[in-house]
């Protein structure tokens, strides 16, 4: 393998998503048990900074979370480079890699950062690899990546819709995330408002939630249900009905709590203010008879989930009235967004 430079470093930024289906369940390494859609976010993003050195030394690793050191991050990021060799044979004599990474949300905001964390980190690798290598980016194998990373970083990669996971023969892939096309413009500006309920620690994780998907009750149901919901809100994504787009995501997030609950054991992520936020939201479609819907990531916050249309009447009267129910009146506001950006680059 012929490198161009054995140094180099590179700034990247990758945004959270929010899935409308949800990806829940996999097998092998982050293969999803069925097809899921997303929206890539705008406001809420992971920015990392990768120093590379290839060599003939050790691989060390060094990892700072805005600005200190995170030895507890290493192992996670050892199993990833592990990961993600194949695509990127340079990786077998890396010497040093240092990442300094910082989020957009708050910490402990509710919000997984392991999208955009992973996200921005494949965008780095991406980078680096296309400079050594003299070759041009390539953004369906940074999805890959991603997705070795945490499975729904995939569709980080990306900006606006996508869809991960096979859906129909020559539709999906199950190894990386695709940008949707023609979209209907009622979608453009979609926006999301979300809600923290509660910004502590869950009580069991994804991957141990994935799991119980293995021998769910509903396992099989699920799947066919998943599938059948990405073709419809994919159509509805064309067609421009945003309220049948609404019952289908809002159909998506009780399914995934529901899932929960009759898992074996069973556990439920929804506090009672999750639950007064969604009787608030559904009271005020029904009074305004506006577009305005609700998700669920794997946490207790509400996303608020509307359209330009209905902006000023969601972000005057619907929105107040949610802050009072929230951790702290704590609402961070963000929209759909173009994706992953390569701020600075440097190599020699
Ligand atoms: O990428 P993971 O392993 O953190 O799984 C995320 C799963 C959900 O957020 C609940 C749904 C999704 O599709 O993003």
């Amino acid at each position: 393998m012929k490198l161009k430079y054995d140094r180099g470093s590179v700034v990247c930024t990758a945004p959270s998503n929010i899935a409308l289906v949800k990806y829940w369940g996999k097998k092998d390494i982050q293969i999803p048990l069925n097809p899921s859609i997303s929206f890539t976010l705008d406001t809420c993003y992971t920015k990392t900074k990768a120093d590379f050195e290839l060599g003939d030394t050790q691989t060390q690793i060094e990892f700072y979370f805005h600005g200190e050191s995170k030895p507890s991050f290493i192992p996670k990021l050892e199993v990833f480079i592990e990961r993600v060799k194949d695509l990127y044979p340079w990786l077998g004599s890396l010497a040093k890699l240092t990442l300094h990474s910082e989020n957009s949300f708050p910490h402990s905001s509710g919000i997984a950062s392991s999208a955009s964390g992973f996200g921005a980190m494949a965008m780095c690798f991406e980078k680096f690899n296309s400079e050594v290598l003299g070759e041009e980016i390539d953004l369906d194998r940074a999805s890959n990546a991603a997705r070795l990373g945490s499975g729904s970083a995939c569709r980080s990669v990306f900006g606006g819709f996508n869809l991960w996971g096979e859906l129909t023969e020559d539709l999906g892939d199950q190894s990386l995330s695709s940008q949707l096309t023609d979209i209907h413009p009622n979608f453009d500006d979609i926006k999301d408002a979300i809600c923290i309920a509660s910004s502590g620690e869950k009580s069991v994780g994804s991957s141990a939630g994935h799991s119980l998907m293995n021998n769910h009750v509903f396992g099989e149901q699920r799947i066919n249900q998943a599938k059948d919901n990405c073709r419809e809100l994919l159509s509805c994504l064309r067609s421009g009905d945003v309220w049948k787009a609404g019952e289908l995501i809002e159909e998506e997030a009780m399914t995934l709590h529901a899932l929960m609950m009759t898992s074996r054991p069973s556990y439920m992520l929804i506090r009672p203010n999750t639950v007064a936020m969604i009787e608030v939201i559904r009271q005020f479609r029904e009074d305004e008879k506006t577009p305005v819907f609700f998700t669920l990531d794997a946490g207790p916050n509400p996303h608020v989930i509307y359209f330009n249309e209905s902006r000023t009447l969601v972000e005057q009267k619907l929105l107040p009235k949610l802050k009072g129910l929230c951790e702290n009146e704590r609402i961070i506001m963000d929209q759909i967004g173009k994706g992953p950006k390569i701020l600075e680059s440097s190599f020699e």
